[in-house]
């Protein structure tokens, strides 16, 4: 992967039933809110938890977190946070918390 032009992947949300476009260097929650997407957030650093999506398809580069904002059990059943995570492929994601706005 080159520095100045990483790869940019489609991201399906679910939710918002969106198609947006993330950079390899990039989380999904800040391509998300880039997009005008009201996905769910927090901290946008991996500790509270508030961005815990499910990844229906696709993989992901997982960026260090706090265990208790996401589990390794969490983990093995699929879930990850979109502030963590940078995609490594085409992705469907689904987040399970509630937008902000609401
Ligand atoms: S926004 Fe807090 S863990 Fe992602």
């Amino acid at each position: 992967m080159s520095r100045l032009n990483p790869p940019v992947f489609k991201v399906k949300i679910g939710n918002a039933r969106k198609t947006i476009k993330c950079a390899a260097d990039r989380s999904i929650l800040h391509a998300a809110i880039a997009a005008g997407i009201d996905y769910p957030y927090g901290c946008a650093s991996g500790n509270c938890g508030a961005c815990v999506s499910h990844l229906d398809s696709g993989e992901v580069h997982l960026l260090p977190h706090n265990d208790t904002s996401l589990s390794p059990g969490q983990i093995a059943a699929g879930q990850t946070l979109a502030c963590r995570a940078q995609p490594r492929s085409d992705v469907t994601i689904t987040w399970l918390g509630r937008p902000r706005s609401s």
